[in-house]
């Protein structure tokens, strides 16, 4: 390690608290596509995207030009006082792509917890009920309110209590470890159908304001759930006349080969959040629903500050062409296909992965002790991840039990680095493999 870095080392630790943890071990100078480029001058090859943030790529030429573009024109109006341009085109627009063949209006923040917060906002304000329901293993946020929706207690909620009243828990559509014992197809997709139990046994229905959940939990662990789950699920709100908020931020924005994740099951929810790869790096998020449920609020009910900053506007603007227009949707679908066929076949060579899951190149692998008991192989997952990264690829754990390795790559990354990147995961893979066997022999 080199003397600077060290010192940086030493002065971040001393500066800033430990509670702002650290996912990966990199420190990085720049970073260019799907490349990182290290303190000491080495390439990495990025499947994190600073967590799913940067779809289009890092330092998108676009995106930057945008960004330069706007920052000379303003950098700053509050729409609330002074109304501008790029606000209302990134509203236009998203009004336009989310699913659903009917009115829609869109509000403007600035992170994914702030959309969350929002939408249920509207959900209460709109039924003027109560009640919202969340799922096992989903992760909303870390605000009061997106905490207490939110699922795993550690580190996220860990003594930060007491949480935010009426928000009630589920059990989740995971299929490797059904909460119900069951088996898909043979379950009938019964954890949809079980809300009807929920009200009876949990909060009424007519208390409810909104179920929230995300198409593919992305901290979760990339839980995907059964094709008629939704449908299921939003054929029951409907009847109670319940919202259905469908939280995209690390699901959207083309991450599954479609602009939006919840397309691959067909239904168009009452609310969309988005935020993560929307502005290509930007903090900017978005509450995009029902224009009924939307313009149900008294003015001032929205608003803030920086929310809906016109930088960042302009980058959205930039990321839903590059999206639309430059064919990234197809090129994800693509990509998708052969991280699946990399991933699958690496499960065939290593005991270790239990589950290949996801849609598109939003994929995961969780690797567990033995297939049959499937033990989380925690421990393991933080030892490949230093692996891979000693080999030139960050990789980003997730999962209830930090068991699972993810895939959050820029769609724009190449073949080959694609290739080189599925090649390092499997050395590592391979180096974990021989030192567990090694370790078993002792
Ligand atoms: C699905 C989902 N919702 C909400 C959030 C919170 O977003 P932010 O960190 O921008 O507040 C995240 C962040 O990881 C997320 O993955």
């Amino acid at each position: 390690m080199n003397s600077r870095l060290s010192e940086y080392l030493e002065l971040r630790k001393r500066n800033i608290p430990k509670g702002v943890n650290q996912a990966s071990p990199a420190m990085i100078k720049e970073a260019r596509g799907a490349l990182l480029v290290d303190w000491d001058g080495r390439e990495v090859i990025d499947f994190g995207g600073g967590i799913g943030v940067m779809n289009v790529g890092h330092s998108n030429p676009k995106v930057v030009e945008a960004i330069k573009d706007q920052a000379e024109k303003f950098s700053h109006a509050c729409f609330s006082v002074a109304l501008y341009e790029p606000y209302i085109d990134v509203a236009v627009k998203l009004n336009q792509l989310t699913p659903g063949d009917f009115p829609k209006m869109t509000v403007l923040q600035n992170s994914g917890a702030e959309a969350v917060e929002n939408a249920v906002k509207v959900a209460r304000y709109a039924t003027g009920r109560p009640a919202i329901i969340a799922l096992e293993g989903c992760f909303h946020g870390r605000t009061l309110l997106t905490m207490t929706l939110s699922s795993k207690v550690k580190p996220a909620k860990f003594k930060f209590g007491p949480f935010a009243p009426e928000v009630y828990r589920m059990p989740n559509p995971n299929c490797y470890r059904c909460p119900f014992g069951l088996k898909y197809p043979g379950c009938g997709v019964h954890c949809a159908d079980y809300l009807e139990d929920f009200f009876i046994n949990y909060v009424a229905a007519e208390q409810t304001a909104a179920v929230i959940a995300e198409p593919i939990q992305g901290e979760g662990g990339f839980i995907t759930p059964p094709q008629e789950y939704f449908v299921k699920l939003q054929a029951i709100l409907m009847k109670y006349g319940i919202v259905l908020i469908i939280d995209e931020i690390q699901s959207g924005m083309g991450r599954t080969g479609k602009l939006y994740a919840i397309e691959h099951w067909g239904i168009a929810p009452d609310i969309i959040t988005t935020a993560k790869s929307l502005a290509g790096g930007l903090p900017l998020s978005a509450i995009t629903g029902r224009a009924e449920l939307m313009d149900s609020l008294h003015p001032g009910g929205f608003s803030g500050t920086f929310s809906g900053n016109p930088i960042a506007c302009r980058a959205a603007l930039a990321v839903l062409e590059i999206l639309e227009k430059d064919g990234l949707l197809e090129k994800a679908e693509v990509l998708g296909v052969k991280a699946r066929a990399r991933l699958d076949a690496l499960q065939q060579k290593f005991e270790i992965i239990g589950d290949v899951r996801g849609k598109g190149p939003m994929l995961a692998i969780e690797l567990v002790l033995d297939r049959g008991k499937k033990t989380p192989a925690a421990a393991e997952t933080k030892e490949l991840i230093k692996l891979c990264y000693e080999r030139g690829l960050l990789v980003l754990a997730c999962g209830q039990y930090g068991n699972v390795i993810r895939t959050l790559m820029p769609l724009i990354i190449t073949d080959e680095q694609l290739d080189r990147g599925f090649t390092i995961l499997e050395n590592a893979l391979q180096a974990l493999s021989d030192r567990m066997a090694a370790a078993s022999h002792k």
